[in-house]
């Protein structure tokens, strides 16, 4: 008898986190990967049986329409997505770079929410389905300089608590997890890294999170975790 497989697209999958949920879900049995983010030569990084590769811009509409048929077309059905693409502009009244914010909500509200709906629709047809946002711990609490990133992730944190009300009697779930610092790639270009900056000396690693990530697609069908945080300890937020 044939087993049904578990289908999993993640973005974000070229680096940090989404990087990590990918390559935690390629060791698991009976699942297909699907991995997506910009930078095709990262992805390749992941190459292996059970994952295809899709390269793009997840804040492109037509490319996020791409995913979803690929999907639909070739399994006929979608177990998990994990909104993993993300990024940050932090910065002071005077420092503050507002197109590079602009781009980060495109990004992480926009193309979230997008890709969100579309694949809801889907869920909707098969009845079931889970959505993994990767929200923050600043999507539950402000910092000053970060109030546009912290805005967009109590955007997500808003859509899914909704969500989670409107698909309350379904099987489908929706899940953010706040995390606090996380070692990745997401501060490279920051000149004082946020572990300095705010002294916190043993940061989260993407095992934490996939640690997190394990626990929550282990759960059994009448549990939801709308929401899961995790802090290094020492983190002072
Ligand atoms: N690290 C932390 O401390 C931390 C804490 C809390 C929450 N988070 C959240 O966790 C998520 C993952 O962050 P991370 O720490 O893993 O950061 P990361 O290492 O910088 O990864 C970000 C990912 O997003 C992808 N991405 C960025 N712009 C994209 C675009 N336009 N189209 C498609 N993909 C795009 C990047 O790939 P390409 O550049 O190849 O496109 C990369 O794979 C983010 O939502 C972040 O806000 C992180």
């Amino acid at each position: 008898m044939s087993v049904k497989k578990t289908v999993c697209l993640v973005t974000g999958a070229s680096s940090g986190i989404g990087h990590a949920i990918a390559q935690y879900l390629q060791q698991q049995p009976n699942t297909e990967v699907i991995v997506t983010a910009r930078r095709k030569e990262r992805l390749e990084a992941l190459a292996a049986h059970h994952t295809t590769i899709i390269p793009g811009d997840i804040t492109e509409p037509a490319f996020q329409d791409n995913l979803i048929s690929y999907i639909w077309e070739r399994y006929g059905y979608c177990d998990y997505l994990f909104n993993c693409a993300g990024n940050i502009e932090t910065g002071t009244i005077e420092e503050i770079n507002i197109d590079r914010v602009t781009a980060m909500l495109r990004l992480n509200i926009e193309a979230t929410f997008r890709l969100t709906y579309a694949i809801l629709k889907k869920f909707k047809e098969q009845e079931y389905g889970h959505i993994v946002n990767l929200s923050s711990v600043l999507g539950t609490k402000v910092r000053a300089t970060a109030g546009a990133y912290a805005a967009s992730k109590y955007a997500i944190e808003a859509l899914s608590e909704a969500l989670r009300m409107e698909l309350t009697n379904s099987a489908i779930k929706i899940t953010c997890i706040e995390p606090g610092l996380v070692m990745t790639e997401l501060h490279n270009s920051w000149e004082v890294h946020p572990k300095d900056s705010m002294n916190i000396p043993h940061p989260l690693s993407t095992a934490d999170i996939v640690a997190v990530v394990k626990f929550i697609m282990e759960q059994p069908a009448h549990v939801n975790i709308p929401k899961l945080m995790i802090l290094p300890k020492g983190h002072n937020i």
